[in-house]
């Protein structure tokens, strides 16, 4: 609720998961079956997701990053490659291009759905100055990036694709849901995130699809590389000999997470929707207010609304985008920013540089973007109460 200041009585955070009983339920049932480490639930999981997404395979891991490090591995992305990526990210989604060696080459987005640019991607392509072994796009905010452009390039330079659908869980691009890869199409996989703020959660977590083979040949990576995994040891039916034929990673998932996960795909359906509605509901009230402009949906598109970024028009305010966060927060709204562009973070500056006019979009619009709580839990009045406040806000600093 908004007093007559202009703010509302309690905090509404940036984010809350959608947690209800039977949530709690799979859990316990979980802790007293005393199988907690990745086993039947996990299988569960797995499947839920496949049949949700249509992908032919799918393998759940500890977070969305191991399984983009992982397919870029199973994808044989060699060490010294460059791997195009978006710098609207994430710090993930390069960080597991440095993890295999491999070189991050950040590619401007599109102004509008601030995705990776398939048009900048052809020129890096076209060009030859960089020895290319993948493509790394993210569907940001869980509007999908334009894959036919972006899967034809890839396919003619002979690349392969790993696709950070951290955001995108429930998102379509031409009808067809993101996650699913043709059954034969061995060049493409895609990682989803299960974090606590994503659309469906595990607490933490993550599941990557993609063809049968390539998830089979990531199944031993992520467990050390162990050819039989804790379930086909100690189960009911198990053996307790292995053998070890890589230095794999720890990346499984436990039951205990995947049955919070399957749980809460089993519901994907309804948490899309009221992030439509909440989506639209913004988008109805923004639009009248000159100085902010509001996401885009592409007609060919159903985004996944994970995120709800609005950008300011800087030079229509006496405020900074920190100050308009400030005085957000003042009026007991929680917002963020995605993102702080990867390659402005130290780390990734001192190494390549942020070179801004190269990436001019990226430049200009991360500067004025805030991202708007939208999660399914929030109210109509919840929503109309974080556009009172940009109007309160607005009021007292038009240029
Ligand atoms: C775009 C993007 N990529 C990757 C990740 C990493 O996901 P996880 O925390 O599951 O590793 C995130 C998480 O916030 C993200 O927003």
């Amino acid at each position: 609720m908004i007093t007559a200041t202009g703010t509302r009585t309690a905090f509404l955070p940036f984010a809350r998961p959608m947690i209800e009983v039977e949530d709690v339920d799979e859990v316990a049932d979980v802790l007293r079956s005393e199988w907690l480490t990745a086993g039947p639930r996990t299988q569960k999981l797995e499947l839920a997701v496949a049949e949700a997404t249509g992908a032919p395979a799918a393998l759940a891991l500890s977070s969305g990053t191991a399984g983009m490090h992982a397919a870029l591995v199973a994808l044989g992305v060699r060490p010294g490659a460059a791997v195009i990526t978006t710098p609207m990210t994430f710090c993930a989604t390069a960080h597991v291009i440095e993890h295999i060696g491999a070189r991050p080459v950040f590619v401007d987005v599109e102004p509008d759905t601030l995705n990776l640019d398939p048009e900048r991607v052809a020129q890096v392509l076209a060009d030859g100055r960089h020895d290319v072994g993948a493509i790394l796009p993210v569907h940001y905010g869980g509007h999908p990036v334009e894959l036919d452009r972006l899967l034809a390039l890839a396919r003619d330079a002979g690349v392969p694709v790993v696709e950070d659908a951290a955001h995108a869980f429930g998102a379509t691009y031409r009808g067809v849901p993101i996650g699913q890869v043709e059954p034969d199409d061995g060049d493409r996989a895609v990682s989803f995130s299960l974090y606590a703020t994503k659309n469906v959660t595990s607490g933490e977590g993550g599941v990557l699809t993609g063809a049968e083979p390539l998830v089979r040949a990531c199944r031993p990576w992520i467990l050390h590389g162990i050819t039989r995994d804790s379930w086909e040891r100690y189960g009911p039916r198990g053996a307790w000999e292995y053998d070890v034929l890589e230095p794999g990673f720890k990346y499984n998932l436990s039951d205990l997470a995947a049955a919070l996960g399957e749980s809460q795909v089993r519901r994907w359906r309804s948490f899309q929707q009221r992030r439509t509605e909440i989506a639209a509901r913004y988008s109805a009230q923004l639009a009248a207010l000159d100085e902010i402009d509001t996401p885009v949906a592409r007609p060919h598109v159903v985004p996944a609304w994970h995120l709800y970024p609005i950008r300011l028009r800087l030079d229509a305010l006496t405020i900074d985008r920190g100050e308009f966060i400030e005085q957000l927060r003042r009026r007991n709204i929680g917002t963020s920013v995605h993102f702080i562009p990867v390659p402005a973070l130290s780390y990734y500056r001192h190494r390549y540089g942020f070179d801004r006019d190269a990436l001019p979009v990226t430049a200009a619009e991360s500067e004025r973007l805030i991202s708007l709580p939208i999660y399914p839990r929030m109210t109509d009045e919840d929503v109309d109460d974080v556009v009172a406040a940009i109007r309160d806000t607005l009021a007292g600093h038009r240029r």
